[in-house]
């Protein structure tokens, strides 16, 4: 009887399987654009393993899609159940902002269903033209971030127009996407929502404007550039630098006109 008993409960554990942990509703699961997000799915009895799991992603179709065979995540989605069987759980790293939707964990007998919300960058800032003043030979930082430091946006570009003419095209001196940039160029700070562009020795080609961008946003600073009067340039008559208002009299020395260039 008691040999009846047991086998009556191994084959009704065989046959029950997996039932999936938590409730059976909606389950919102917000997510930051270039971090990563866990589904989490898995059996309540952990010893048990479903036959089949599956999961797929509808963004407002008619239809639901598997997502490992979506193009659109390859290489960034991760499972757990080859290690822990009844660990039905999806990992997506390096989110983007159109990962958003509905995804659904689903074995042969029930399933679990998610929204997941990536939230993007959206710029500080982003309304105002911050002007931005430095003499040639200096370094500066232009400063864009995303208000939330924790999303890192998929893409960064930073561009340059002259204001030589009123008409020069917005030029790319950063693109994170190609990680290009020229010499002078670059990021304060690799991998993250801060998205400053440091621009070092400046020379007075550097006057203009720049624009900070990223999917669904824009800023732009205007920087300019003025020259500082060395010793040199007492000695040339260029028109475009303004006169000292303190001019060094003929009876100062070399070292003397150097250490006022430096505390000015
Ligand atoms: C499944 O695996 C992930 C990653 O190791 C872990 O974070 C999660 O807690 C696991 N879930 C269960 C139910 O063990």
């Amino acid at each position: 009887m008691m040999e009846c008993l047991y086998l009556l409960l191994v084959v009704f554990h065989f046959t029950a399987g997996c039932s999936l942990s938590g409730e059976q509703t909606l389950k919102l699961v917000t997510g930051h654009t270039g971090s990563s997000v866990l589904l989490p799915c898995s059996c309540t009895d952990l010893q048990t393993k479903p036959q089949r799991v599956t999961w797929k992603i509808n963004r407002g179709e008619r239809e639901w899609t598997e997502v490992f065979s979506a193009d659109q995540y390859r290489d960034r989605l991760h499972q757990f159940n080859e290690d822990s069987p009844a660990n039905l759980s999806l990992l997506i790293s390096d989110l983007r902002e159109e990962d958003d939707g509905d995804y659904r964990c689903e074995t042969e007998k029930e399933s679990r269903d998610f929204w997941l919300y990536v939230k993007g960058c959206d710029l500080a800032n982003s309304e105002e033209i911050e002007e931005v003043t430095r003499f040639s030979g200096e370094s500066v930082v232009l400063l864009c971030s995303c208000t939330d430091l924790q999303t890192k946006p998929n893409t960064v570009k930073w561009e340059f127009s002259s204001d030589k003419s009123e008409t020069s095209p917005y030029v790319e001196i950063y693109s994170a996407q190609t990680g290009q940039h020229r010499d002078r160029f670059r990021l304060t700070n690799k991998n993250s929502g801060n998205l400053s562009l440091l621009i070092s020795d400046l020379t007075e080609e550097d006057q203009g404007d720049y624009s900070c961008s990223v999917q669904r946003d824009r800023k732009y600073i205007r920087l300019h550039v003025k020259v500082r009067e060395t010793p040199t340039h007492l000695w040339t008559t260029d028109p475009t630098t303004t006169p000292s208002e303190d001019p060094p009299t003929t009876e100062t020395t070399e070292s003397e006109r150097i250490m006022m260039c430096v505390a000015r």
